[in-house]
């Protein structure tokens, strides 16, 4: 029985290994082969099959190129942190690779939006271990978009190659990242991949606060303090789709910003009172 070593070369070798791997799918391209056959030798370690035509020490070169790209595919390059502290304390390595349970995603990261939540999590080891867990090194990411390179059991709303943006639980600055489909939604044509990863954090508590708990209905009157901020310019934007009128409060030099975002009212918070502003509004 053969259980050794590997193979390597060009097109011809590469369809002999095909043969004796005895794989289902027909690959079209040479990558694709290279692909798959590198996956099924990783997998199946102990069925490769030397060919010994081949000049030897070529041969070990090779295979050693080959036995790396067999690992890139169970490895991925991360940020990590094996100790909250300083942006120093950040270190570029290679980690493994997720892999998507039932119920998950996994995603090719394009961007990773980053929020006052990373910096204070990342300076804080008791906050690294209360989001994070305990286990080191941790990779810090909540906002993220990216595609979808792989599916776990059960998943129906998402494909292989949908665009989409979403809120991990951590480990978003990875190549590749876990994530939950209730999550997770696809991003729109007209928005970029850097915008996407710009809105889950900012957004949600805009849209919890507005939607779900005020249950906001038009002609309702709503007051957003800091429209100018990261919350605060998603709720505007949020409670006009709703059909409110919106008074937002910012710096004064923000207020055109906070206007074009569609506030009907501004309020500058260093030259007047809301209290006084809102004088006639029943505030809930
Ligand atoms: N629960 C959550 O999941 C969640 C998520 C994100 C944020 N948050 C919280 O939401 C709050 C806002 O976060 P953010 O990300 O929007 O912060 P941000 O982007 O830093 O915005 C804060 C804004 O506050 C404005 N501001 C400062 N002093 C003000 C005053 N006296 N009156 C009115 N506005 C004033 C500033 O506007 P000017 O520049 O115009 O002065 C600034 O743009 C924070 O408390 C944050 O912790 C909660």
């Amino acid at each position: 029985m053969v259980n050794t070593i590997v193979l390597l070369g060009g097109k011809t070798t590469i369809g002999v290994i095909m043969m004796f791997v005895g794989n289902g799918s027909k690959p079209s391209t040479d990558r694709e082969k290279s692909d798959q056959l590198t996956r099924k030798n990783y997998r199946t370690k102990d069925t490769f099959i030397i060919l010994t035509k081949q000049n030897t020490i070529l041969d070990k070169y090779r295979l050693h190129r080959k036995w790396n790209f067999a690992k890139n595919i169970l490895e991925m390059k991360a940020i990590v942190l094996n100790q909250a502290g300083s942006v120093d304390n950040f270190i570029y390595q290679e980690v493994e690779r997720p892999t998507p349970q039932k119920g998950e995603i996994l995603i090719k990261t394009k961007y990773v939006g980053v929020n006052p939540m990373d910096s204070i999590v990342r300076g804080n080891e008791q906050l690294l271990t209360h989001f994070l867990g305990e286990k080191r090194p941790a990779i810090l990411g909540w906002d993220v978009s990216g595609d979808v390179v792989a599916i776990g059991e059960a998943v129906t709303d998402f494909n292989i190659g949908d665009a989409v943006f979403t809120c991990v639980l951590g480990g978003g600055y990875a190549e590749y990242v876990v994530a939950k489909p209730e999550h997770t939604v696809h991003k729109p044509k007209n928005i970029s991949y850097q915008e996407a990863a710009a809105v889950p954090i900012a957004a949600i508590p805009a849209w919890e606060a507005l939607v779900k708990i005020a249950q906001i209905k038009q002609g309702d009157k709503v007051l957003i303090h800091a429209g100018s901020g990261g919350v605060g310019h998603f709720a505007i934007q949020i409670a006009k789709s709703y059909g409110a009128y919106v008074i937002a409060t910012s710096f004064a030099k923000n207020k055109d910003f906070v206007l074009s975002l569609g506030a009907d009212r501004h309020i500058d918070y260093q030259s007047e009172n809301f209290y006084d502003v809102l004088s006639d509004i029943v505030l809930f």
